[in-house]
This record gives C-alpha cells, structure tokens and sequence, in this order.
C-alpha cells in the first residue's frame, strides 16, 4: 500500500498532475503559511521564548544517524503495531492539538475523518474546535484517544472522561506540562490568544457540567473591558462559537462566561502525583501521562501504575531550552525496564524520524504540526495526504534500513554523532 502511494504520485506527474500538498516538509511548512492567517501561524508554528527546545528537537534527530543493513530479504513488511490490544496500521498516532479552526473551518472533523479512512488513531484535544462526540461519530469503529487538560474543577474532569469513554474513546492522555501556557512571543507579539476569543473550547461547550457551572459566578470575574470596535468583534467571535444562536448566547452573556470560566479553571497547576488515583478511579481506559522528560518521572508513572508515558516537549511551546524530546527517550525507556509503552513526540517530519524514535525505544509516536499544515492546505485530504505521505516513508525506510517489521528496528540500528 505504501508504495502505491509512491507510485500514484509519479504516475500523476506523467499526467501533469503533481502533489496538491507538498511532500517535502520544508516546502509543507511554507505552503501552509501562506494558507493560514497571521494569527493561526503564529499560534501553530510558534513555540516558548527563542524557539530553542524548537530547534533541539529537530537537531536531535540530525544528530542520529540510520545504519543500513543489506541482503535481509524485505521484499515482504508490516508496520503494524500492537498497542493495548488493539493492532494499529502503523505506530503513529495523530497528536492532540488545539483550536485546529485556526487552520480549516472543518477543523477537528477533517481530521477524524482522516484518520479514519487510514485507521490512525487521532487523539482528540481537550482544546479541540469540534466536541468529541462529533468526531467519534464521523469515525465509526477507527480509534480515537482523549487528552485531557486536568481542570481546577474534578466534576468537570469526571464528566469528560466519562464522555470520552462514551464515545469509545481507547485511553486517556493527561497532558502535564502545560499547567500554564508557555512564554510564546509569536502569539504575544500579536497580542493574541485564541481562546479568549471563544476558539477552541468545543469541549467544555459542550459539557453538561461546564455549563451547568455558567450560572455560578466567578469568585474573582475580569472587569468588563471598554466599549470599542474590537470589543465588540471580540463579543461577537465568543458568541458565534457558543452552541445555540449568535444573539442569544450574546444576551444571555453565556459567551463570555465561558471564556471567563474557562481561563479561570482550565488547568490545575498544583497537581500533583498523589491526584492520580482519582482518575483510576473515574475510568476503566488506560492512562497515559504526556510531557514526562525526565527517567524518575517515568519510574513514579510506572510504579503507580499508570498504563503509559509519552515523551514531548509539547512541540516547544512550554520550555525554551529544554533538553530536546529525543534526547530524552532514551533514559525515560531504561526506566520504565520495559513494563509499560514509551510513545514519544515533538519534532517527528517524515517516516524517516519516525524510525530514529522506534529504534530508541518509543513504541510509537505522535505526528503534530505536519498534519494542520496539510489541514489548512486542503482539509480532510490534506491530513490524509501528508499521513501517507509519512507511513510511506516510514515503510520505504524500514526496508532500506533492512528491517521487515517495526520490531526488527533496534538501536543497533542507529550511530550516536555527538
Ligand atoms: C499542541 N499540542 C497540544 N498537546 C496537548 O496535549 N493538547 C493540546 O491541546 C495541544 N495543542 C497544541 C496546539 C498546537 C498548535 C501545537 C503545535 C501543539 C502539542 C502536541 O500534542 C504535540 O506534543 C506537538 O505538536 C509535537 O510537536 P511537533 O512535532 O508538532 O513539533
Ligand atoms: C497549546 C495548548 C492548547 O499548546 O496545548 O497551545
């Protein structure tokens, strides 16, 4: 199948068709830019302070070289990957990112069909555009994922999770290093912050508990601010995005409440270790922490048996100058001494990426930034396109690399160039 998709492409190009989202990332990246606005640019491809962990997460995987191994017979391969009973296509997964309106109207829905037509699971945001129900619904039996932002509030935690799992959802992801946004000066310097706008709180819009809470007020609301054009907008971008009619969630001031309440409670940054039970016990799905860099975390992950870690620096955009996500896997999957799965994100561009992770010991990982660029590009088939653009790298590789299943990658495969 894989190779279809390399032969599809060429065969096009003798019909004078050439690739509608570009196959490169570099060239990806720059299309994209010129299909998004200023804001959603700065928003997607901005990360923390100077961009350095940005940058070291890239540079990591140079610095990590694929040794071939020749003569092994891979005329027959499977990237096929098993991953809590259920086998998966390949060992990717579409990351959890938020306020995908910022890249294509269709938002959340594009990708869960994307996902879908190729079996991938997508892990849907806790800041998504779209509810979850809305999406499971587009992906009849293909799995999806819930990451969860742990609220201020645990009713409300209780209820997405019970949600998610309403919705056949397959695990959890607690992501943990964003108990405050980032130190981001793209999106600083515009002054901008999408969900002050009333994007990207689908999930909580649509919760019985959250709006149950509207009518509650704020101990401490933010004061009404002036009377002036933008404000306005502003007033009117919150209430276009509340369920229900524009006017009504304009009058009833439901819009603004929830972006108060939101800002107010959306993450808990005196979280804990010892609040982890609480979430064993609210669901039976598996609990995967993400954000976890350093081997102690992961051992502490493992001993209380949470079901898996994922190593990320959130694509960048938490810590400038932290240690990069691939140099962090290694120790992070000595660990956890094989007991639970190692997924792995941040700075995966191509097939080939994807193979370094593997061969460090990741079982799979998360793709981020590439599928919103394909998103913004061309929507559903942009995702699908720039998905099999990466799982046929990843499969070419494998057989390059002299390898005929995910498994049969090791770290003999790789040379360290320091
Ligand atoms: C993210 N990420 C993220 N993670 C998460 O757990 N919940 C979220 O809502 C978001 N939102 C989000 C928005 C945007 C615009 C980006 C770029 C990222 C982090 C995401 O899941 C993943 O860790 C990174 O995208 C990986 O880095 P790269 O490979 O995209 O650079
Ligand atoms: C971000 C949050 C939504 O990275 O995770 O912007």
């Amino acid at each position: 199948m894989p190779l279809d998709r390399q032969r599809a492409i060429y065969l096009d190009g003798l019909a004078g068709r050439r690739p509608r989202v570009p196959v490169a990332p570099a060239e990806l990246e720059a299309a994209a830019q010129s299909a998004m606005s200023a804001d959603a640019w700065a928003y997607v491809a901005g990360g923390a302070g100077m961009e350095r962990t940005m940058a070291a997460n890239r540079a990591a995987f140079d610095r990590h070289a694929i040794v071939p191994r020749v003569l092994r017979d891979v005329s027959e391969r499977s990237t096929a990957t098993e991953l809590f009973g259920r086998t998966l296509p390949a060992p990717l997964l579409l990351a959890p990112i938020g306020v995908l309106e910022m890249a294509h109207a269709d938002a959340d829905l594009a990708v869960a069909r994307a996902a879908a037509k190729l079996g991938v699971p997508f892990i849907f945001s806790n800041q998504a555009s779209v509810p979850m129900e809305t999406c499971a619904e587009a992906m009849g039996a293909s799995p999806r994922w819930f990451q969860l932002y742990w609220s201020k509030d645990d009713d409300l935690v209780a209820s997405l999770v019970r949600r998610a799992e309403a919705c056949g959802c397959d695990a959890i992801v607690v992501t943990l290093d964003t108990t405050y946004l980032g130190w981001r000066p793209r999106d600083l310097d515009r002054g901008s912050l999408p969900f002050l706008r009333g994007m990207g709180l689908a999930q909580y819009t649509s919760d019985p508990v959250f709006r149950a809470s509207l009518s509650t007020p704020l101990p401490d609301p933010a004061p009404r601010p002036p009377l002036r054009l933008a404000t306005i907008a502003t007033a009117f971008a919150q209430a276009r995005r509340f369920p229900g009619p524009t006017l009504r969630a304009l009058r009833s001031g439901e819009a603004r409440s929830a972006v108060q309440r939101f800002t107010a409670t959306y993450s808990r940054p005196s979280l804990t270790w010892e609040q982890l039970p609480f979430l064993r016990r609210n669901t039976k799905l598996p609990v995967l922490l993400k954000g976890v860099l350093h081997p102690d975390d992961a051992r502490r992950a493992r001993d209380l048996g949470v079901d898996g870690v994922i190593v990320s620096t959130h694509g960048g955009r938490q810590v400038d100058g932290s240690i990069a996500a691939l140099d962090a896997l290694p120790a992070v999957v000595a660990a956890v001494e094989g007991k639970i799965p190692v997924l792995f994100d941040s700075g995966i561009r191509g097939g080939a990426d994807v193979f370094k992770a593997l061969a460090l010991g990741a079982r799979a990982v998360l793709l981020g930034r590439p599928y919103v660029y394909g998103l913004a590009l061309a929507g559903e088939v942009g995702v699908a396109e720039v998905v099999e653009n990466v799982l046929a790298e990843l499969n070419l590789t494998l057989a390059l690399a002299g390898c005929r299943s995910v498994g049969e990658i090791t770290p003999e495969a790789l040379r360290f160039l320091p």
